[in-house]
């Protein structure tokens, strides 16, 4: 499959309709992925870059029928991850001299992987390469979102060729954002950076606005997951400088894990608890060893608070919780508050364990947390409920 995204522009990547997990296990994909290449025809053809491993006979059968592999005569490595640079191999063993643009990291990155002296061409930003008529201009993106990420962009047509940045894990056979369900666009859009670029936001907002303050025209930006933006293409890029900047909702996450039922109780009563308080605050509750951790993730990112609960195990908590809390703590969530909660029988750990790992994971606690011996009965379900209306209560009272 090919399509032509303007006059000698085509996209040649693939769809992989299948994928249901990314690095490994550690990203669910419920609407699978894309892997975008882009070939661009002038006076000189330039691949930009290429499809993961797995893809790399198909990626390189099609990239002939659309054009003679000699006559590409450069290709630009945005971003060495293998689902970008997968099929090098397979494409270089073919064309062994052909020139690989990349930044200096990305030379070092694509050694790492496959250990070839491929003709590196380094750039750094503001490098132009002619094509005839236009020329791509290179502009680094240092971790968006790795150390040797860059964009480039092609005069005269206008295209931001962004690599993973603005990207989604989404297949689609549609593949513009104006031709596909905007829900799940933008549920995917959020989700990838929640889960990738979270920890980058600083970088984010100050690339994004140097690139905004070259005032160049962009008519379109061809990511290298999921669909183009070509209808009102700077609607993302205003999307991910909220994103960057502190961005919450109006909501408030539960998050926990259960033995016996006594935590389960605690946070339904603290949910009740913060509806009573405040009405139009979104709660949502997630049972941590239930739920896909990337959408719980996703939704972390847009919650104002999150309250997390575990019982008491081995002066402890439960794996599943001390899990999320891990990648709660390396994503770097700033200006989001925080209290814990929890039953137990014997020694009562948990509520400290959680608030420590939240404190050095950068919230903000709200309280000491609360905890229950036992299974609560209706005075401790009381109690979990107290504690959700003084929580709502504090975070209404913060907001107006
Ligand atoms: Fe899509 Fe960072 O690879």
């Amino acid at each position: 499959m090919s399509f032509t995204i303007k006059e000698n522009i085509d996209w040649v990547g693939k769809i992989d309709w299948e994928l249901r997990k990314f690095h490994g296990e550690e990203y669910s994909t419920h609407r699978g992925s894309s892997y975008n290449s882009y070939l661009i025809r002038d006076e000189k053809n330039v691949l930009i870059d290429t499809v993961w491993a797995k893809f790399s006979g198909e990626f390189v059968e099609n990239l002939r029928k659309e054009i003679s592999l000699e006559k590409i005569d450069f290709i630009v490595a945005n971003h060495a991850e293998s689902d970008h640079s997968g099929a090098l191999p397979e494409l270089m063993r073919l064309i062994p001299e052909t020139p690989i643009y990349c930044t200096v990291n990305g030379v070092n990155s694509l050694k790492g992987h496959y250990h070839q002296n491929w003709n590196f061409k380094v750039i750094k930003t503001g490098d132009k390469l002619s094509l005839g008529s236009k020329a791509l201009i290179f502009i680094e993106a240092q971790m968006l979102h790795w150390p040797d990420s860059m964009f480039c962009y092609l005069t005269k047509d206008n295209i931001l060729f962004s690599n993973d940045g603005f990207g989604q894990h989404y297949a689609s056979e549609q593949m513009y954002n104006d031709l596909v369900d905007q829900a799940e666009l933008f549920q995917e859009a959020i989700k990838y950076y929640a889960n990738i670029l979270t920890p980058f936001s600083m970088q984010a907002d100050k690339k994004i606005k140097e690139v905004l303050a070259l005032n160049v025209p962009v008519d379109m930006i061809c990511p290298s997951h999921g669909v183009i933006w070509r209808k009102d293409p700077l609607q993302i890029v205003n999307k991910y400088i909220q994103w960057a900047n502190n961005y919450v909702e109006n909501q408030i996450a539960i998050i926990y894990d259960t033995m016996w039922d006594g935590t389960r109780r605690m946070a339904e009563a603290i949910a009740k608890g913060i509806t009573e308080a405040d009405k139009t605050v979104a709660v949502k509750l997630f049972n941590v060893s239930k739920s896909d951790k990337n959408d719980v993730i996703t939704e972390i990112f847009k919650s104002k608070a999150i309250l997390v609960g575990s019982p008491t195990v081995n002066k402890g908590i439960l794996s599943s919780v001390a899990g999320i809390l891990e990648e709660v703590q390396g994503l770097k969530f700033k200006h989001k508050k925080a209290a814990a909660f929890g039953c137990y029988g014997w020694s009562g750990e948990s509520v400290k364990v959680i608030s420590e790992r939240l404190k050095s994971g950068g919230f903000e606690l709200l309280n000491d947390g609360v905890r229950e011996k036992w299974n609560p009965n209706a005075e401790g379900i009381e109690n979990s409920t107290k504690f959700g209306r003084e929580i709502g209560l504090k975070l209404k009272s913060d907001a107006d």
